[in-house]
């Protein structure tokens, strides 16, 4: 019976003790968290790592083993030998600073639902701190100097019980081999090793600290002797607390192992989860969303200065060809154009003629006022002889020609740059009831002017200049109402070629010489013709063509004028606008030379010289009656049919003409 006891007695105390002999390990990582209970913003990570804290700020993490371990064998007993091992790493957002560190646990529960984060550490509040009814055990790995819990500094180890004043602490670190002390960074990032062993018997606590694949040091690096039969119950739980405070920062444990009555399980440092690699969140964060957005937004400035470039280019695209180079000095830039005159804009357009559109511009360097004539041309034919023309006539200066700056070339367009005439063309002062009308003396002066110019390109410039399209409105006043004309030979342009089969007459109707249009072919003689009409839309201040708007008859001031010379009243003919004070004489002479130079017979008009000795008193006109010039039959005008050749007209008095009178009549049937 004794012994039957004695044997029950004996087998249980054998079971007891040795299912007390309990022992775990975590090498592969915690995931799944078999036996592993979690609290607070721990986490484990898809590859295994035990992650106690994320980068939130002042928070706190546990993580416990679920079963309960027996320390004791009877609640007032001793506290039997134990042993852990553990590795952990700690990844700061900021390489010098982490908050706020890692502690192994022993705790009656496995939670620590009252631990404040921060220099708590997850462990203890403000009031139950250094309470003995804690009954926790911990080894504390600090990152964080807590003056208030006498700390040495923020790299430290230390043994707590119940509290966060550490009963023992040192430097965090390892004594190698040879005995020489090495100190280890806690917030390193670099995985390291810790050891924590109790003694049953001699009550001694050691705790080691070894780089990461070190053996484990002989030599602790903390140590104190301390019965914790007080402190830990019968049955315990272990684990591991750790809390954040400002700076963010991620603990990990990256494997442990635990054992009561023996030695903590070795861990299998190479089967352990390995580290994230460790990218700071600004720059996770700055890859993850700003490289898209950057390279995007990279994408769409190159698609958008490419567009810009393209267009800019397109839009300030120029033509060039090689045999210009020796007119490069007259060669204006486009863009410079463009800038000068805004873009082309509506509001500083000057006016419209027959060839193209004038535009008021300022030269963005010079700030030379200039006006910038666009002129459609479709064909290239014939571009160099008039850009030739056009830039020799530029290089002479006579102070009746308006001077041509240069020019500019554009597919389709040339362009071509003047000074800017402030006083605008003579045809403003003349009709449609002009605000602004000219005195007779104002008048011969541009009349004289005009005629001076028009003889320097006639006789006076190395070569013959025919103008091809004198009139009023080419006729600019300067700054001191001076006679300037301008458009010298821009009709040109539209007129090359001599197969009278292709050439086309352009001139302004009214002006053009009966002759140039049967033969189509300019002369000095068809530039005084057109002279001569405008002597006499200066005199009179009426247009050579008027379409009366009622009756749709045609007015021809040359008939007019013949009539009332005829009729023994020439001066009835003179601008009623133009003031009392005149010279009749020299009214009368200027409309008789109008007729003169109207005459249909090309050798019938003086030539510029003779206009000029007219003109200035040198010469007297030779005195003529009606008769002489009439001959009995038409003299004037351009009766002679002209519609034969293919004309195009570029002026606008040529829109709804209608015909009327007896030349218009002619005009129109092609003459008799
Ligand atoms: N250099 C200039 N300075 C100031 N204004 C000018 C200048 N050149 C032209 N203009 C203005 O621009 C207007 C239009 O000129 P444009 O030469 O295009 O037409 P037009 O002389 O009426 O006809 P045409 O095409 O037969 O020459 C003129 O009436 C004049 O008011
Ligand atoms: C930290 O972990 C907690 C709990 O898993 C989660 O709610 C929180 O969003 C995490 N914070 C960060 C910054 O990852
Ligand atoms: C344990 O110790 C307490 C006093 O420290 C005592 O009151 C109690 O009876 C003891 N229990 C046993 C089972 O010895
Ligand atoms: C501190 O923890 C204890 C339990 O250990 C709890 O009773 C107390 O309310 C907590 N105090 C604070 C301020 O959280
Ligand atoms: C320790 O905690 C217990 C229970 O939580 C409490 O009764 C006691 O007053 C505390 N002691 C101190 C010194 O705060
Ligand atoms: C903390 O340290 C100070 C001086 O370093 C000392 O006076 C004090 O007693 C210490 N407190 C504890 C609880 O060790
Ligand atoms: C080790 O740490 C201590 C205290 O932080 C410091 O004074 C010492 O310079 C460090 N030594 C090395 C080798 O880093
Ligand atoms: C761990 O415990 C088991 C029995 O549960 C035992 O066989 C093994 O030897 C123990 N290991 C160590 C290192 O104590
Ligand atoms: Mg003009």
């Amino acid at each position: 019976m004794f012994l039957k006891l004695f044997i029950i007695f004996f087998f249980n105390l054998l079971f007891q003790t040795s299912s007390q002999n309990i022992n775990f390990s975590y090498n592969n990582g915690f995931n799944p968290p078999t036996d592993i209970s979690i609290q607070g913003i721990t986490t484990v990570t898809p590859n295994g790592l035990l992650k106690l804290t994320n980068t939130t700020v002042q928070k706190t993490g546990h993580a416990f083993y679920t079963k309960p371990i027996r320390f004791k064998d009877s609640p007032n007993g001793t506290v039997k030998s134990f042993s852990t091992t553990f590795v952990f790493a700690i990844h700061s957002q900021i390489p010098t600073l982490s908050g706020h560190g890692i502690a192994f646990v022993v705790a009656p529960n496995p939670s620590l639902p009252y631990g404040n984060p921060s220099q708590y550490m997850g462990l203890f509040n403000i009031s139950n701190n250094g309470n003995a009814t804690n009954h926790v055990f911990a080894v504390e790995l600090d990152t964080i100097l807590s003056t208030e819990f006498n700390d040495t500094n923020e790299n430290h180890v230390g043994i707590n019980i119940n509290s966060l004043k550490s009963e023992k602490s040192f430097t965090a670190g390892w004594w190698d081999e040879k005995g020489l002390f090495k100190n280890l960074s806690l917030i390193s990032r670099k995985p390291m090793q810790v050891w924590v062993d109790y003694d049953g018997l001699s009550h001694r606590i050691d705790v080691t600290m070894a780089p990461f694949n070190e053996d484990k040091p002989r030599r602790p690096l903390v140590s104190t002797v301390r019965d914790l039969a007080s402190v830990i119950n019968q049955d315990m739980f272990v684990g591991f607390s750790s809390a954040t405070g400002s700076v963010l920062s991620e603990h990990f444990v990256l494997g442990w192992s635990f054992g009561v009555n023996g030695v903590a399980p070795p861990l299998a440092l190479s089967r352990l989860p390995k580290l994230p690699r460790f990218v700071p969140r600004k720059i996770s964060d700055f890859f993850k969303i700003g490289m898209p957005l950057i390279s995007l937004f990279l994408i769409f400035s190159l698609i958008f200065l490419i567009c810009f470039i393209v267009r800019r280019r397109r839009k300030f695209a120029e033509e060039l060809d090689d045999w210009e180079k020796e007119f490069g000095k007259n060669r204006f830039r486009y863009k410079d154009l463009y800038y000068a005159t805004k873009g082309f804009k509506e509001k500083d357009l000057l006016g419209s003629g027959g060839f193209g559109s004038v535009y008021k511009g300022v030269m963005p360097g010079s700030k030379l006022e200039v006006a910038v004539k666009k002129v459609s041309h479709e064909s290239r034919q014939g571009m160099k002889e008039f850009v030739a023309e056009i830039v020799s006539i530029g290089r002479m200066s006579h102070r009746n020609l308006v001077p041509l700056l240069g020019y500019c070339r554009r597919k389709g367009e040339l362009i071509l740059v003047y000074d800017y005439m402030p006083n605008g063309s003579l045809d403003k002062y003349l009709y449609n009831n002009p605000e602004v009308t000219l005195n007779w003396k104002q008048r011969i002066k541009v009349i004289l002017g005009v005629a001076s110019g028009l003889f320097y390109l006639h006789e006076e410039w190395e070569q013959v200049v025919i103008h091809r399209d004198v009139k009023a409105s080419n006729v600019l006043l300067d700054g001191e109402h001076n006679g300037r004309l301008g458009d010298f030979g821009l009709a040109r342009l539209y007129d090359h070629g001599s197969d009278p089969q292709t050439t086309h007459v352009v001139g302004t109707l009214g002006y053009l010489a009966p002759e140039h249009t049967r033969t189509g072919r300019a002369t000095t003689a068809t530039d005084v013709f057109a002279f001569g009409a405008f002597l006499l839309e200066v005199a009179c201040g009426r247009r050579p063509i008027e379409i009366q708007q009622e009756s749709d008859e045609t007015f021809l001031l040359v008939d007019w004028v013949f009539g009332l010379w005829s009729k023994g009243n020439i001066l009835g003919a003179k601008d009623p606008n133009m003031g009392s004070e005149y010279d009749e004489k020299e009214v009368e002479m200027v409309l008789k030379l109008g007729l003169l130079c109207s005459h249909s017979d090309p050798r019938a008009r003086p030539s510029m010289r003779q206009v000029l000795h007219y003109l200035r008193g040198d010469a007297k006109l030779p005195e003529l009656s009606p008769l002489d010039l009439s001959g009995g039959a038409m003299m004037f005008g351009v009766q002679d049919g002209f519609s034969e050749l293919g004309m195009s007209y570029s002026s606008s008095v040529f829109k709804g003409f209608t015909g009327g009178s007896s030349i218009a009549d002619s005009l129109l049937s092609g003459g008799r």
